[in-house]
């Protein structure tokens, strides 16, 4: 099983560039699954359908969150009519969308989110659970739907939350994958368990920016510590992403590689 995973897609410069990169890699790298982190897709903050459809009909399996959820009050009710898109499961204060699992050539493959709870924001923080525990409740239900595959998207800030989540459930998932910090680390590996892992995918978000937003108000707004609006930039996007190769029979990681251009 062939499975690519894209870093979070920021406004329209990384949609644009999804467009033009996801239906080639899809063939040329007979990609089965593809999973894309999608919370910045609406200029930089948030999803809503209008995104979500469009990185659908790039060819996505799956499209993931992570703490933007919350700056689209209005989708609220509507994140859960959105078959193919996940929530975190650990966040308090909207339920469904927990797991996602998709069905192709008799390979059953689940996706689930969590987001992390170090270097989050105290507001965050207080609406998310520990994503240690609830991980293990989703494994079990994924477990309970017998698929043959269980991916991550651990949304989060801090480094060694990432690693330790990541050694406590190296024997029960099969790929671990950072989002969130929208730089991608070097630091991809397969862990003697079998399970690919890497801290961050990074982006598919403008470069010369800021994680994506423009420089100038992100460079203004430290120098005077006073709060600028940010906005997104408009400049051509960078294009994050991981490609990891599964054995079918033994469901372990045989390489992991990764893409930044
Ligand atoms: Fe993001
Ligand atoms: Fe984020």
């Amino acid at each position: 099983m062939r499975l690519l995973v894209i870093g979070d897609i920021v406004g329209r410069p990384g949609l644009d560039r999804l467009k033009e990169e996801l239906p080639l890699l899809l063939k040329n790298e007979n990609i089965d699954f593809c999973v894309v982190n999608g919370e910045n897709s609406a200029g930089g903050k948030g999803i809503k359908t209008k995104e979500y459809d469009e990185i659908i009909s790039y060819g996505a399996d799956f499209v993931t969150m992570g703490n933007h959820l919350y700056y689209r009050k209005d989708m609220a009710n509507v994140y859960i009519t959105l078959p193919r898109l996940l929530l975190p499961a650990n966040i308090t204060n909207l339920t469904g969308n927990n797991y996602v699992i998709v069905e192709k050539n008799n390979v059953k493959v689940g996706v689930f989110n969590l987001v992390g709870r170090a270097e989050m924001g105290d507001n965050f923080t207080a609406n998310a659970t520990n994503p240690f525990t609830e991980a293990i409740k989703v494994i079990e239900q994924l477990d309970n739907e017998n698929v043959d595959f269980k991916i991550l998207d651990f949304h989060a800030e801090a480094t060694a939350e990432k690693i330790a989540l990541a050694q406590y459930l190296k024997d029960k998932i099969n790929c671990f994958f950072g989002t969130h910090t929208h730089v991608q680390t070097a630091d991809e590996m397969i862990f003697d368990t079998g399970m690919a892992y890497i801290t961050d995918v990074g982006m598919v978000g403008p470069s010369d920016s800021v994680l994506g937003l423009k420089k100038e108000i992100a460079i203004e707004r430290f120098l005077t510590e006073k709060f600028i609006k940010y906005e997104c930039s408009s400049n051509k996007a960078i294009f994050n992403a991981i490609i990891v190769e599964f054995d079918d029979n033994t469901k372990k990681a045989i390489s992991i590689k990764r893409i930044n251009n």
